[in-house]
């Protein structure tokens, strides 16, 4: 059996990841369409050895097309993902628009698959913010072995997760900084080249971002609506990669010992712990790979049942890419397609 799939915002940083993906993953293709805005019109994608002509999103007739991978923002996904599933077509969206609506399951499949079986009610299914999957990823074997109660999360986000121009904005500003060119800023609120900025998305009265909102009620949603999280949410200058320095308290005992092992046998987890210098992974090593890496577990003794650690992982592969191209799998898997159709 092999499918029809339509890749929306074929041209972005996800949309070309998953281009990647379903090529590496030999993904049961029957045709693959590469959808962007109007002005990409004719635009040259890459699909494994082939190359795809970019076709306009706006005047593409999805019958026949068995599943849509969207990555082009919820302004797009709000008024478009209804519209393909009336059309017959599965819609696995990235975007945040749908992602805490009741009929719309949130997937990460390591972590809650089987909300798959009876969640489907609109024909879509979301994709979690980037910053999400490699945190449920680690933390659910954790959750399994010891409960957790509360979470207390800093992340280190990469420019790749807003986009391609944001990629290009970095790489503007850096090199302005060694050719002194004037330092302009139109993506970012201030620099970010060879600085950090401690703002994601737009400000909530309480303070929060919407980022480090999103981090809460996804979280919930996808683990476990009864843990407490609170996240500060940074943008560094890197290129590909979302680390985070996760503190976890528990309801019952778990050693560093317990939670390195439990980790190891966790899909798409990959320790690197070594406690010596380099014994630990960073973006730049992430960045091109599937895994979800965790390193620096250590006990936080300054509560009764808590551990701290540092999860890294590739943000448009397991952050977005990836994480959709395994929930059509795992909606293949099931035989959930038509079903879900
Ligand atoms: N980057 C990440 O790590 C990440 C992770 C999880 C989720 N997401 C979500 O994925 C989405 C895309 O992110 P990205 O980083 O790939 O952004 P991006 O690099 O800016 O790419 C945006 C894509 O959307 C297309 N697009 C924009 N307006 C469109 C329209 N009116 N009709 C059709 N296509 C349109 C663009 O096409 P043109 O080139 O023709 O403009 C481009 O292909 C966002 O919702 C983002 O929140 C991103």
């Amino acid at each position: 059996m092999s499918y029809k799939v339509a890749v929306v915002g074929a041209t972005g940083n996800v949309g070309r990841e998953l281009l990647s993906v379903l090529a590496e993953r030999a993904f049961p293709v029957s045709e693959v369409v590469a959808l962007a805005s109007t002005q990409s019109i004719g635009k040259a994608v890459s699909f494994g050895d082939a190359t795809l002509k970019v076709k306009a999103l706006d005047h593409y007739d999805f019958k026949g097309t068995d599943i849509v991978l969207m990555s082009a923002g919820s302004a797009v996904s709000k008024p478009w993902a209804p519209k393909i599933a009336a059309a017959g077509a599965l819609v696995i969206d990235n975007a945040s628009f749908w992602r805490l609506d009741r009929d719309v399951p949130l997937i990460v499949p390591e972590v809650n698959a089987s909300a798959l079986e009876t969640g489907i009610k609109k024909g879509i299914v979301a994709n979690p913010n980037c910053a999400i999957a490699q945190l449920v990823v680690a933390l659910k074997p954790l959750h399994d072995a010891a409960t957790i109660k509360r979470v207390v999360v800093a992340t280190y986000q990469s420019v790749s997760g807003a986009g391609k121009a944001a990629m290009d904005e970095l790489f503007r500003q850096t090199r302005a900084v060694f050719v002194a060119d004037p330092m302009e800023h139109k993506h970012f609120t201030k620099q970010i080249a060879f600085n950090v900025i401690p703002h994601i998305q737009e400000f909530h009265a309480s303070g929060y971002t919407n980022e480090e909102f999103k981090m809460m009620a996804e979280v919930q949603k996808i683990l476990d609506p009864n843990i407490l999280l609170t996240a500060t949410c940074v943008r560094v200058p890197v290129f590909i990669g979302h680390s985070e320095a996760v503190n976890v308290e528990f309801e019952r005992p778990i050693t560093a010992e317990k939670a390195r092992a439990v980790l190891r046998e966790a899909p798409g987890v990959l320790v690197v712990d070594k406690r010596e210098d380099g014994g630990y992974i960073t973006p730049v090593e992430a960045a091109g790979e599937d895994a979800t890496y965790v390193s620096r577990i250590r006990k936080d003794p300054t509560v009764e049942n808590g551990l701290s650690l540092w999860v890294v992982s590739d943000n448009l592969r397991k952050g977005a890419a990836l994480n959709a191209v395994q929930i059509a799998e795992c909606i293949i898997n099931r035989k959930l397609l038509k079903k879900a159709a």
